[in-house]
């Protein structure tokens, strides 16, 4: 039992859930995520680590409301969340570079903030464009100015600082900085669009990937990608790949296929599936 000490809610599909974990906590970094079993015999949830605090052993996630168990994470009070496993997943690769530019679309945040801590931690200035579709889906904003030496806030329809998308100043940053890495978190499509973008200045991007995962230990196979034309499981190997390697078109196209009940279809399936073995 894992308890829940902060639940906020920041927009009608938005919160965030801090949640007392010291052995997650310690282990913690940036790049990784958590398997949240939200109820008894509930759903198995993937969510990014989207801050951690090893002194207070707590682990703070941001969660979006997509479907059936996000919904009852947002509508209902509870103070426990039954099983938590973690943490999964590769972390970043944290390296030393003078100008690290992120790119962040909406929820992406909860995946780019550890990173930046990283980063900072390091000694790099860090580059923030984050993009949401209008102002009233802004969030950690003050977390963000916080720890950018620059930040640039775009909506989709203009309601709030720049009109555009994350993409759209990529040109401008490259004029005023000299960036070494480039970070791209978010929607698929913005991801591919910022590897296309960012391929001209020959600058190491990195994306990372939330396919569907089931067990989340490289058993099930669900989260397969393609690298170079080979497969590739991004609940261990990831979630961060090489934006110039990855099919993004391949994911597109099977997100596309898996969306709104299929998705939950798939992993029913294949959650049967491990039972019957
Ligand atoms: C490594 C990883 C990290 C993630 N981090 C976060 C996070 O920090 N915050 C957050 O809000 N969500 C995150 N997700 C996505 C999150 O796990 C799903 O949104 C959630 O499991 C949906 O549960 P549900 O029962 O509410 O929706 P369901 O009823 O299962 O699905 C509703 C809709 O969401 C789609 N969906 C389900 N799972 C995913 C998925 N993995 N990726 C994209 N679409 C999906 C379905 O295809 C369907 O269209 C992450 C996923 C992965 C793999
Ligand atoms: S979720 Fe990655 S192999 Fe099962």
């Amino acid at each position: 039992m894992f308890k829940v000490l902060r639940k906020k809610i920041y927009n009608q599909y938005v919160f965030e859930l801090e949640i007392e974990a010291p052995l997650i906590a310690r282990e913690a970094k940036a790049g990784q995520f958590c398997i949240l079993i939200p109820k008894e015999k509930g759903e198995r949830l993937p969510f990014t680590i989207a801050d951690f605090d090893r002194k207070k052993g707590t682990i703070t996630f941001i969660i979006q409301v997509v479907g059936k168990s996000t919904q009852m994470m947002y509508d209902e009070e509870y103070d426990f969340i039954p099983d938590i496993l973690g943490p999964l997943g590769t972390p970043s690769k944290i390296e030393k570079k003078n100008n690290v530019l992120f790119l962040s679309g909406g929820l992406g945040i909860a995946a780019s903030y550890p990173i930046m801590k990283a980063y900072k931690e390091m000694g790099s200035k860090i580059i923030s464009v984050v993009g949401f579709r209008n102002k009233s889906l802004v969030f950690w904003e003050d977390k963000l100015k916080d720890i950018s030496d620059e930040i640039i806030i775009t909506t989709d329809d203009g309601s709030y600082g720049l009109k555009g998308n994350v993409v759209s100043v990529v040109d401008q940053i490259f004029k005023k900085y000299n960036i070494d890495k480039v970070y791209s978190i978010g929607s698929l499509k913005m991801m591919k669009a910022s590897v296309d973008a960012i391929k001209k200045y020959g600058v190491e991007i990195i994306v990372s990937l939330n396919p569907i995962m089931v067990d989340g230990i490289g058993m099930c196979g669900a989260c397969r990608v393609v690298l170079d034309g080979k497969i590739h499981y991004a609940c261990i190997e990831g979630p961060d790949f090489d934006g110039y390697k990855v099919d993004l078109d391949d994911l597109i196209l099977r997100s596309n296929q898996f969306a709104k009940e299929e998705g939950a279809c798939l992993r029913d399936y294949l959650l049967n599936r491990g039972n019957r073995r």
